[in-house]
């Protein structure tokens, strides 16, 4: 008989949504919680009574949401947050009022959200990117691809095992097949989005102040000079890897696996790829591509390479430049080292705690080896 699981969703955007609908579809029970101040997609939802789905998922979908933290606690001991990475603290803050040590935190992304939360918790898990592309209007929710693949890792603190029936739960509940990584550094690493959104956005500015974002991001604005300077980011990222002993694929590859696909560089994957050549810009700079992806992707694989004594001149340029153009701090406010907790470890203390390690986990249902 097929076991009947529920999730909370913690984030109601488009990610979140997404998967609340898709999950549903598939038999789970699931409640969606969104924050008190930030309800713009639930309210739109609320007032169509129900949510309208186009493009890879169709039709109308009625979905439980809450904005009491409490029952979305209370109604399951598997909690997704889909919140981007910059709205992570906030919905901590409301998490931490509850018991959670019986609880499995899944965020999605993660982009280590795991080293600062700060939270007594059963287990944290993170996830590299969110398992549905999709894009939200007014309760409107358009699916532009779905992953085939999504990366994740559990915190591993010291010598804690975690039962292999939450694996086993997270492998059954989620819409995606999991590669499951050795870190959630690993993990971080594979979140390409810090390789293709701030570059993207940086080395197009004047024209998505001058259009309002009227063209295609990635098929107009991923030309072969901005995938030259994507290539020079992407090689810090997997430079990081190596110090760590992890073969990473390159942002292209890692995209291919995540999507099913075989294109054979940047500016194939942005001219070719459906999901990706019928992004519209953003009206302007004020968007997560820059906000979230600079202070807590690229400001942490910044750190970690200068730690691990790698030259990470590509990346701090990036930063900086973004910095530049939009006035904010992200090196002081993103994912440095005093964040992450990891200003005072050593190098050989960072690569013994986040190195690559293989574990096997045996699930009921077969053999499955996983690299924990
Ligand atoms: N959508 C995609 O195709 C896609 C693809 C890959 C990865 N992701 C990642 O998945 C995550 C969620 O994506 P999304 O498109 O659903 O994002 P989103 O719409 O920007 O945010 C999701 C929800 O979180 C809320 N939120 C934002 N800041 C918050 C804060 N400080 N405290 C509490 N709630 C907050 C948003 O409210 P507001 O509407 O009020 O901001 C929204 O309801 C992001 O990290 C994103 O990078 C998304």
């Amino acid at each position: 008989m097929r076991v009947q699981h529920t999730v909370s969703i913690v984030g109601a955007g488009p990610a979140g949504f997404a998967l609340a609908a898709g999950l549903q579809s598939n038999g789970t029970s699931v409640l969606l919680y969104s924050h008190p101040t930030h309800l713009r997609h639930a309210n739109h939802v609320r007032r169509n009574g129900h949510l309208r789905a186009s493009g890879l998922m169709e039709g109308s979908t009625n979905l439980r949401v809450t904005t009491d933290m409490g029952e979305a606690v209370a109604f399951s001991q598997i909690i997704i947050l889909t919140v981007p990475s910059t709205g992570q603290e906030t919905v901590v803050q409301e998490l931490r009022k509850f018991p959670l040590q019986q609880h499995a935190i899944i965020a999605i992304p993660g982009n280590l959200f795991s080293l600062i939360a700060d939270l007594d918790v059963g287990c944290i898990f993170e996830t590299n990117l969110s398992p549905y592309s999709c894009r939200m209007e007014e309760g409107g929710l358009t699916v532009l691809g779905k992953k085939e693949l999504v990366f994740i890792a559990p915190l591993q603190a010291g010598d804690s095992v975690i039962s292999p029936a939450i694996y086993e739960t997270i492998t059954n509940i989620f819409p995606t097949q999991l590669k499951w990584c050795s870190s959630v550094v690993e993990v971080c690493l594979a979140n390409v989005n810090g390789v293709f959104h701030p570059l993207m956005m940086l080395m197009n500015a004047g024209r998505i102040e001058s259009t309002s974002g009227d063209f295609y991001l990635y098929a107009d604005g991923l030309t072969p000079s901005v995938a030259n300077a994507m290539v020079a980011v992407d090689r810090v990222r997997i430079k990081i890897g190596e110090a760590l002993g992890l073969r990473l694929k390159t942002a292209v590859d890692i995209s291919n696996e995540c999507y099913g696909q075989g294109f054979g560089d940047f500016v194939d994957l942005a001219r070719n790829s459906p999901p990706h050549n019928k992004l519209k810009a953003p009206a302007d700079l004020d968007n997560r591509n820059i906000s979230e992806d600079v202070p807590d992707l690229l400001v942490s694989w910044c750190c970690l390479a200068e730690k691990l004594g790698i030259d990470a001149s590509p990346i701090r340029a990036v930063i900086t430049l973004a910095e530049m153009a939009t006035g904010a701090n992200y090196f002081e406010e993103g994912r440095n080292l005093r964040r992450l907790r990891l200003e005072d470890v050593t190098r050989e203390e960072l690569l013994e705690r986040f190195g690559a390690v293989q574990r096997n986990v045996v699930l009921s249902n077969g053999v499955e080896t996983c690299r924990l």
